[in-house]
C-alpha cells in the first residue's frame, strides 16, 4: 500500500518525454481535464483520461478526489547554492545605492565574504539552514533540487559543504531529491589572488579526485576577471576526464563565450546566459546542452533577462531555476520565477512548466525518471489550488501549490482550501 495512490478527477498538466524538450516542443502540450493518475509503489502506472484508465482493485490504493484541480509534475530547481554560512544583507544595501555586484566582489566582498562565513560554520548547522529552505521549496512544489558547493575554495571546506549537502540528501530523501554539484571554481580565493592557474592546478590535483563520489556535476563561474574562457576550458576538461558531468555559470555579467564553451564541451547545462551572444544561442540550439535561465538573479541584479524567447525560437532547450544564494539572488521563489518567465521573458505558461519540470530534470540528468507525469516515472506531483495552469502567472508571485506527493506519498497538505465559485 506504501506509495499506492489514485488521484481522480484531476486536470492533468504535463509535458511528455524522457529528455529535454527543445524549441517549439516546449509549448506543444495542453492541460487535460477529467483525468486519473494511478500510482503503484511510488511509480506512475497510468496518467490520462479516466475513461481509458485500466481497472485496478481500488482497495489497494489511497484514493484522492482532486475535484478538477491541476496535477502537474513536481518541479525541479536545477540551480541553487542551497548551503552556505552567513548572510549578506549589507551588500544588498550597497547594491541599492548603485555599487555593482562585480565591484563588491573585486573589493573582497561578495562570494569571498560568504567563503569566510562558511569556514566558520559546521556541517550540521549548514545542513539545518538548508533544511529551512527545503521546507519552503517543497511548499512551492519543488521535489528535486540541485545544490552546489563553492563557498569553501579549499579541500576541507568544500568537503564540509558537500557533506552538508549529502546529509540533506539523506535526511530529506522521503520528500525531495537533492543533487550535489562541486563548484570549487566559484572564485579565486584570496590567498591565490593573481595566481589563478595555480588555484586551478590545486583543484585538479586535490579536489576533483577527492570529490568524485560526493558530486555528480562540476560547475565553474566562467566570467571576466574570475575564470576566463581558457582557464575554464582547462579546468572543465580535467573534470570531464575524471567522469564529472559539466555545468557552467556562463555569460552572466558580460558576453564572454561561456555558452559556446558549454556546447563545445558537451556540458549538461549552461546557466544564467543574461549576456549570451547570437552565436552562443546558435551553438546551444545545435547542442545537447540545456540553457538554464535564472530570472530571479536578473531581477535582483537589475540586469536584462536572458533572451529565453529568442533561445526557444532558435530551438534551444530552456530550463528555469531560482539560483537561490546569499549574494546575487537571495530568493528561491518558484512563483516569482514563473511570473517573470511569463511577464518579462515572453514564455507561455506551457513553456514555463516544461522549463521547470522535464527540462530542469534534464539539467540534473534525471529526465528518465522524473519531470513528467507518465507511466514509469516517479509519482512526484504538485497539485494546484486551481483548475487551470493559467492561474500560475495570473496569481502573480504567489504560491498556487495546494498539495505535493513525493513517490506517491503526500508530503505537503494545505491548511485551508480555496473555494472555487
Ligand atoms: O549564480 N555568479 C556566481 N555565483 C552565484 C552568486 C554567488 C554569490 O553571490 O554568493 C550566481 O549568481
Ligand atoms: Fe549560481
Amino acid at each position: 500500500m506504501e506509495g499506492n495512490l489514485i488521484i481522480d478527477n484531476c486536470t492533468l498538466a504535463t509535458p511528455r518525454g524522457h529528455k529535454a524538450l527543445r524549441g517549439s516542443e516546449m509549448g506543444a502540450w495542453e492541460e487535460m481535464p477529467g483525468c486519473r493518475i494511478i500510482v503503484r509503489g511510488g511509480i506512475i502506472e497510468y496518467a490520462g483520461p479516466a475513461s481509458e484508465a485500466p481497472r485496478v482493485d481500488e482497495k489497494e490504493y489511497a484514493l484522492f478526489d482532486a475535484n478538477g484541480h491541476v496535477a502537474m509534475p513536481g518541479m525541479v530547481d536545477s540551480h541553487t547554492h542551497l548551503v552556505f554560512g552567513g548572510f549578506r544583507p549589507n551588500e544588498f544595501g550597497w547594491r541599492l545605492k548603485g555599487v555593482s555586484y562585480m565591484e563588491i566582489m573585486q573589493r573582497g566582498g561578495g562570494i569571498q565574504s560568504t567563503v569566510d562565513a562558511t569556514h566558520n560554520i559546521d556541517a550540521a548547522t549548514m545542513a539545518e539552514k538548508g533544511r529551512w529552505f527545503i521546507d519552503r521549496m517543497l511548499a512551492d512544489g519543488v521535489t528535486t533540487v540541485e545544490a552546489k558547493s563553492g563557498y569553501g575554495l579549499d579541500v576541507e571546506t568544500e568537503e564540509k559543504m558537500l557533506d552538508a549537502i549529502h546529509e540533506l540528501r539523506e535526511s530529506c530523501s522521503d520528500r525531495i531529491h537533492v543533487v550535489p554539484t562541486f563548484l570549487g571554481a566559484h572564485a579565486v580565493p584570496r590567498e591565490y589572488k593573481g595566481r589563478t592557474d595555480e588555484y586551478i592546478d590545486y583543484m585538479i590535483a586535490e579536489m576533483l579526485p577527492r570529490f568524485k563520489d560526493k558530486a555528480r556535476f562540476c560547475d565553474i563561474f566562467c566570467e571576466k576577471n574570475v575564470f576566463e574562457i581558457e582557464e575554464s576550458r582547462r579546468f572543465l576538461k580535467a573534470a570531464k576526464d575524471m567522469g564529472y558531468e559539466l555545468k557552467l555559470h556562463a555569460d552572466e555579467i558580460v558576453t564572454l563565450g561561456g555558452a559556446e564553451l558549454a556546447a563545445e564541451l558537451g556540458a549538461v547545462s549552461a546557466d544564467h546566459l543574461l549576456h549570451i551572444s547570437d552565436e552562443g544561442i546558435r551553438r546551444l540550439a545545435e547542442s545537447g546542452t540545456v540553457a538554464t535561465c535564472l530570472p530571479l538573479t536578473a531581477f535582483a541584479l537589475k540586469e536584462p533577462y536572458a533572451p529565453a524567447r529568442l533561445m526557444i525560437d532558435a530551438g534551444c532547450a530552456v530550463a528555469l531555476a531560482t539560483d537561490l544564494n546569499p549574494g546575487s539572488c537571495f530568493s528561491g521563489s518558484i512563483p516569482l520565477t514563473i511570473a517573470l518567465g511569463c511577464l518579462y521573458m515572453g514564455m507561455t505558461i506551457q513553456e514555463v512548466i516544461s522549463a521547470l519540470t522535464i527540462n530542469g530534470a534534464a539539467a540534473v540528468g534525471m529526465a528518465d525518471t522524473i519531470g513528467t507525469l507518465e507511466p514509469g516515472k516517479e509519482a512526484n506531483i504538485a497539485m494546484l489550488h486551481f483548475t487551470t495552469i493559467d492561474a500560475l502567472p495570473y496569481y502573480v508571485g504567489m504560491n498556487c501549490v495546494e498539495r505535493v506527493w513525493f513517490r506517491g506519498m503526500q508530503v505537503v497538505t494545505p491548511s485551508r482550501s480555496l473555494p472555487l465559485d
